[in-house]
């Protein structure tokens, strides 16, 4: 008999699969900027989201007997996530993601707009064939959330004062929401409690956010994909600076050049212990997202403790 674990890898493979083809079906050369999108991995988070809380609740069984839509769901969700992360990468200049050089380094900036706009485009037209304005209401809400998010982003940029709500306002709306968009459509396709799935999703969404900002800081670009400092160099100010400046004023003129003066500034950040300070805050939003789940679940508890597991 098939497990729930069997199952999961199953739908997670037809996922996959299901992306490549959209990717292919584009006209060359956005065929093959898609492809690599695609083709570059991803941890494919936000897709598993939308699997297991669509078995939320379920007693680790199968809570949805015809998947197509559900799979149709999860698509969509990474669709806009690739998206997203091909048009952030032009808008952070960034050379390197996933490991692999950024759609906006190889084709520069027409062709990763396109590229970006390709997939955005291609999720709606996956999820549409759901039927459903319910979820076509959500990944839109998401996917304005999102826009949103970046902008404010851009507009704090060099901004070293900017107040801690303001910051994490921004990452609510650039990951957070996504997040929840992933396990509300999961809940919508099995009939199970949106809202409060949607909650789970929104706090370790935010969890995430932070703790990606902790990483661009200390982690090494092997397990990163990208150099640490990133941040930085673009201007954005995230938590690990916010609670440093207040440990150490000197950092409020930083302004780093070159990736050597960035690193240098990454060091100084970590010698406040705002790292730690950061992490426990994104702890305590993973656990408060647990606590709100409506019945136990061993698989969304456990991405919820990778979400900052991962960084340990
Ligand atoms: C990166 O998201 C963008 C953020 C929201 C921090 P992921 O870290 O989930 O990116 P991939 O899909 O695994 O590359
Ligand atoms: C990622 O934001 C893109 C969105 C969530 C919209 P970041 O700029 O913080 O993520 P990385 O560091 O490029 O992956
Ligand atoms: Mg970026
Ligand atoms: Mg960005």
């Amino acid at each position: 008999m098939a497990t729930r674990g069997d199952e999961l890898r199953e739908r997670l493979v037809r996922v996959e699969g299901r992306l490549r083809e959209i990717a292919a079906e584009a006209d060359a050369p956005l065929d093959r900027l898609a492809g690599e999108t695609i083709a570059a991995g991803g941890k494919r988070l936000r897709p598993l989201l939308v699997l297991l809380a669509a078995g939320h609740g379920d007693d680790g069984g199968c809570a949805v007997a015809d998947d197509a839509g559900l799979l149709r769901a999860a698509v969509a969700v990474e669709l806009i996530h690739s998206a997203t992360l091909v048009h952030d990468d032009v808008l952070d200049a960034a050379p390197l993601r996933r490991g692999v050089p950024t759609v906006w380094s190889v084709a520069g900036r027409q062709g990763a707009t396109a590229a970006g706009d390709y997939l955005f485009a291609r999720a709606f037209g996956e999820l549409v064939a759901n039927g459903r304005i319910d979820e076509v209401q959500v990944l839109s809400a998401a996917s304005s959330a999102l826009a949103e998010g970046e902008l404010r982003q851009r507009e704090d940029a060099y901004r070293t004062d900017v107040p801690i709500d303001r910051y994490l306002w921004r990452c609510e709306l650039k990951t957070a929401r996504l997040f929840e968009a992933a396990c509300r459509l999961g809940a919508l396709e099995s009939g199970g409690p949106a809202e409060a799935l949607g909650l789970f999703g929104r706090r370790i969404g935010l969890a995430f956010q932070l703790l990606d900002d902790v990483l661009d800081v200390c982690g090494p670009v092997e397990r990163t994909g990208k150099p640490r400092g990133t941040d930085l160099l673009d201007g954005t100010v995230t938590l690990p600076f916010i609670l440093a400046r207040e440990r150490d004023r000197s950092l409020l003129d930083v302004r780093p050049v070159t990736a050597a003066e960035a690193e240098e500034i990454c060091d100084r950040i970590a010698a406040t212990g705002a790292l730690e300070a950061a992490r426990e805050r994104a702890l305590a939003m993973v656990a408060q997202a647990k606590d709100g789940l409506p019945h136990a679940d061993a698989a969304l508890e456990l991405v919820a403790d990778n979400v900052v597991a991962r960084y340990a």
